[in-house]
């Protein structure tokens, strides 16, 4: 695998649409696609984007997959049970394949991307059609192609993960929210984690790009737009193109209602980025920064760069800025050699921290991670007392979170209709917290409404439209 970075050209991409015209002429058994997505917002982004290349190519999206003649699979490997949960639900197609013997299955996503995976899957289980990797995604109309055309099946990987692809078509799911993708990759390295294995190393897209995406979604009706990479904080390092804070300031001028982003990685919170915060209309005041664990030790083996005092000092210094910001996390248990003092630092953490809510992971090791070979591992019944007492913990925060929200107004982006009652209309407010409420006008979907909150649930926020 190379480490370089390419961009890759209107050429290519101009070659693909051809791929793309020679399957629409050609093809005369398949008509519909499902995707399967697992995994963060990336994968959910870039099945998207699948989506938008398989539509352009002439076929329409199934609702039920075992009713598509195109099966794709968008595989995450951020933890074990993210393998096995992919693996389990594509051999579960089998079957259905049996039956439909047309159809052809495809994996793709970070799981592709772990070494040797893709050929062993492929050679594991015949009923495979094609696999391909985060770096060839836009490669899909040729795959198809060739396992169409040729009755071949492919594999497309690892030839360079470290691509950036401008100008693929997309097919969005909700009209008043968008992704954009500013920056891919990642290089942190913690010494846990495979995506930088898997994504490959940071590459920011051009802000011209950018703000041109941006600017067509505020046309087409968008109200929140949320950016998206590993650690946005980096954007535009090696380009010099724009800070992260920058592009923030540039979209805030062109309008755009709600910003938000994911995400942030504590040791790169620049006083630029706080400040902003401060300054912007759209920025939302939620920050996801995930801290991982509350003890110096742990966060020097993960290779997380910050610790304890200066990640507390950050979040004082935001909430300072802007005092109603609701700020999540994500927090990793029994990472090798994490003793109980150690642990006990990370509830500590998030007794003082207050979190609106917290992702918890038990460590879940990484062939190829630093971490992979690292002795102390932690028994399972100890990491699972962890994690259930870490949860608890969180969930009485959450509780008293929501409750101080007691009589304040908020801002919500209205989504639809609430699943649980339908007298009521549902979104998130600026803290990213769900909010069902009552009002008189139900046209309201894809307006930000002020909500006075009433009542709160486990997880969620109830009040009346004002
Ligand atoms: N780029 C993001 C995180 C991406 S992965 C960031 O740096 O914040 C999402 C979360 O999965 C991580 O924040 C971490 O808490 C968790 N995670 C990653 N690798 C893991 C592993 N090997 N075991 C358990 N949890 C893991
Ligand atoms: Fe993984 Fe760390 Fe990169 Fe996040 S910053 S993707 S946790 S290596
Ligand atoms: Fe999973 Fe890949 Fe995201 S490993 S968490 S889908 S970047």
């Amino acid at each position: 695998m190379s480490n370089s970075i390419i961009n890759i050209s209107i050429e290519e991409i101009n070659q693909q649409k051809i791929y793309a015209q020679q399957v629409k002429a050609i093809e005369k058994v398949h008509s519909s696609y499902h995707v399967v997505t697992y995994g963060c917002q990336m994968n959910e982004h870039d099945s998207q984007k699948i989506s938008g290349m398989l539509e352009h190519m002439g076929f329409t999206m199934a609702e039920d997959r075992t009713k598509a003649d195109i099966v794709i699979f968008n595989t995450c490997c951020i933890r074990e049970n993210a393998n096995r949960r992919a693996l389990g639900n594509i051999i579960w197609l089998k079957e259905t394949k049996k039956k439909r013997p047309h159809m052809l299955i495809g994996v793709c996503g970070c799981m592709m991307e772990q070494k040797g995976m893709a050929e062993k899957i492929l050679k594991q289980y015949p009923f495979i059609d094609f696999a391909l990797g985060t770096g060839n995604l836009y490669k899909l109309p040729e795959i198809l192609y060739n396992v169409i055309a040729g009755d071949i099946r492919c594999i497309r990987v690892s030839e360079n993960q470290s691509t950036l692809v401008e100008g693929l078509p997309l097919v969005r799911p909700t009209r008043e929210k968008a992704y954009i993708s500013i920056m891919q990759g990642c290089n942190n390295f913690c010494s846990y984690c495979i995506v930088p294995y898997v994504r490959g190393r940071e590459r920011s897209r051009k802000s011209a790009d950018i703000l041109k995406e941006a600017e067509a979604l505020l046309k087409d009706g968008v109200k929140e737009i949320m950016l998206l990479g590993q650690n946005v904080n980096s954007y535009g390092k090696g380009t010099g193109d724009m800070t992260f804070p920058e592009l923030l300031r540039a979209l805030d001028i062109i309008g755009v209602p709600r910003i938000r982003f994911m995400t942030s990685h504590p040791k790169d919170l620049s006083p630029e980025l706080i400040e902003e915060y401060a300054k912007s209309k759209g920025l939302c005041g939620h920050l996801h920064l995930p801290v991982q664990s509350g003890s110096d030790r742990v966060l020097e083996l993960m290779n997380r760069g910050y610790d304890r005092e200066s990640y507390k000092h950050k979040v004082m210094e935001l909430r300072k800025a802007v005092p109603d910001i609701g700020i999540t996390s994500d927090i990793i248990v029994a990472f090798p050699t994490e003793t109980d003092e150690d642990f006990e630092q990370t509830l500590q953490l998030v007794k003082e921290i207050r979190y609106d809510s917290a992702f918890t992971f038990v460590y879940s090791p990484r062939a190829g991670t630093k971490a992979y070979n690292m002795k102390g591992k932690i028994p399972k019944e100890i990491a699972t007392e962890r994690i259930e007492r870490l949860i608890a913990i969180q969930e009485n925060i959450t509780k008293e979170v929501l409750k101080e929200q007691l009589g304040k107004t908020c801002n919500v982006l209205v989504e639809g209709v609430s699943r649980r009652d339908e007298t009521m209309l549902t979104g998130k407010n600026e803290r990213n917290i769900s909010v069902n409420f009552t009002a008189n006008n139900k046209n309201l979907v894809g307006e930000i409404v002020k909500v006075k909150i009433t009542d709160f649930g486990s997880n969620t926020l109830r009040g009346i439209g004002v």
